[in-house]
């Protein structure tokens, strides 16, 4: 059994969404603060609807952790949904209030509406929407935010960064930067922070700005790539032994479970195809610090480390046979645009069955730097469940120590 276990609960509409993380070791320090900073960052890029300023996500923490600290039991967490007074009735518990407000009968194009209805024997395409919806993804941030909390106490890092929406793009998109290079890794998300759309180019987060100005303005949307990149990584997490405990597998699942998401690469990905093996293998090399060139030693989580194998590259995207090898995880991912546009879209209504063309005002033109938020926070979860296998999962002072061993033991090998 994995060794973190996560589920979450809540209608878009509903009164809150809920969070359950179970395997958080003891011993760890949390608060609210740790997980609205994301919940924050998830909210504010450019090209979201007006729902966004309805919302201003909190995250409230009630069960798991005791004075500041977590104490081993399952974290709980609750972000109320500020729109549940206007919804009361259209969503209540209660079948006293069946009716109240009229029932959902045209499915919207490139949703789980039709085959949501279909399946689950719905004449109110409101019970999927309100469930498929995009909004969940708040409470997955939330976790991911716990996730990332334990992480940080072992130098692992995650952020990620734009590179495309729409035709607009970044230099080079599918290795935005030096994938071998850690700082630059942490400086280029860090600087991602300060665009609107969250692209740490500067030229092209202009265009795609405008890209999403145009594309509202034709009641159009827009979808996009980012990336995810986590640094500080010991090598050893995941395993070839089995498909699904392959690392890149596990990290493949967890962001292709987020909404609209399309597609994702590890490191070079798909554009590794191209190439001959000679062009993108990542050799590998061996350094004895102080007696040898050290000059081109690339900054990974390894460096204080006296002796030690290295990779000059990382066309790999820091996964060779689903386990992490030390250098950088690199993740891409592509959204596909807003399903729902101002515009109308041809569809059926599946109780009159008769056409009519879907228009719905109220929804994001774009939201390629919020699914990237998300992004990090799925990685998160599952970086933080393939650490824990390995080194443990009670307590805080332990998984130090068995990581602490585990380092002593690469500086030997
Ligand atoms: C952060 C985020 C925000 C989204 N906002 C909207 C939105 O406002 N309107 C909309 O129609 N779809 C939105 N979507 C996309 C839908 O949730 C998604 O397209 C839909 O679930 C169907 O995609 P799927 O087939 O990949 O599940 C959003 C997705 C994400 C990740």
């Amino acid at each position: 059994m994995s060794p973190l276990r996560i589920i979450t609960s809540g209608e878009s509409h509903g009164r809150a969404l809920i969070g359950v993380i179970e395997g958080i070791p003891s011993g760890l320090s949390l608060s609210s603060q740790d997980i609205d900073k994301d919940l924050r960052r998830r909210q504010a890029a450019y090209g979201r609807g007006e729902r966004m300023a309805i919302e201003s996500d909190h995250a409230d923490i009630i069960s798991g952790v005791r004075w500041g600290k977590t104490i081993g039991s399952p974290i709980s967490i609750i972000i109320e949904n500020n729109d549940w007074v206007n919804w009361q009735k259209a969503m209540s518990i209660s079948e006293d209030y069946e009716g109240s407000i009229k029932a959902v009968t045209r499915p919207r194009p490139g949703h789980a509406d039709l085959t949501g209805a279909i399946k689950y024997n719905h004449k109110d395409i409101r019970n999927v929407l309100e469930r498929s919806s995009a909004r969940e993804t708040a409470i997955r941030v939330a976790v991911g935010a716990v996730a990332k909390r334990f992480l940080s106490e072992f130098n692992i890092r995650i952020g990620s960064y734009v590179t495309q929406i729409g035709v607009f793009r970044t230099q080079n998109p599918e290795s935005g930067v030096d994938m071998a290079d850690e700082e630059l890794l942490i400086e280029t998300y860090e600087k991602a922070e300060e665009s609107p759309v969250r692209c740490p180019d500067k030229e092209a987060s202009l265009l795609m700005l405008k890209g999403i100005d145009e594309a509202k303005g034709k009641g159009d949307s827009l979808g996009g790539i980012f990336e995810v990149a986590v640094t500080g990584m010991p090598p050893g997490l995941g395993s070839y032994t089995q498909y699904d405990r392959r690392l890149n597998a596990r990290l493949a699942m967890a962001v292709m479970g987020i909404q609209a998401i399309k597609g994702v690469e590890i490191g070079l990905g798909f554009e590794m195809a191209k190439h001959f093996g000679s062009e993108v293998m990542d050799e590998i090399f061996y350094v004895t610090k102080g007696t040898d060139n050290n000059s081109e030693l690339p900054n990974t989580n390894l460096s204080d480390v006296q002796q030690f194998f290295y990779r000059k590259t990382n066309n790999a995207g820091g996964i060779e046979g689903g386990m992490s090898n030390g250098m950088p995880i690199i993740l891409r991912a592509a959204m596909k645009p807003i399903p729902t546009l101002r515009r109308p879209l041809q569809s059926v209504d599946i109780v009159t069955k008769e056409p009519f063309e879907a228009a719905y005002e109220r929804s994001d033109v774009c939201a390629v730097p919020a699914a990237a938020v998300i992004a990090e926070a799925m990685t998160a979860i599952v970086i933080a469940d393939a650490f824990m296998e390995k080194f443990g999962c009670d307590n805080i002072e332990e998984i130090r120590r068995n990581y602490q061993a585990y380092i002593e033991y690469l500086k030997s090998f």
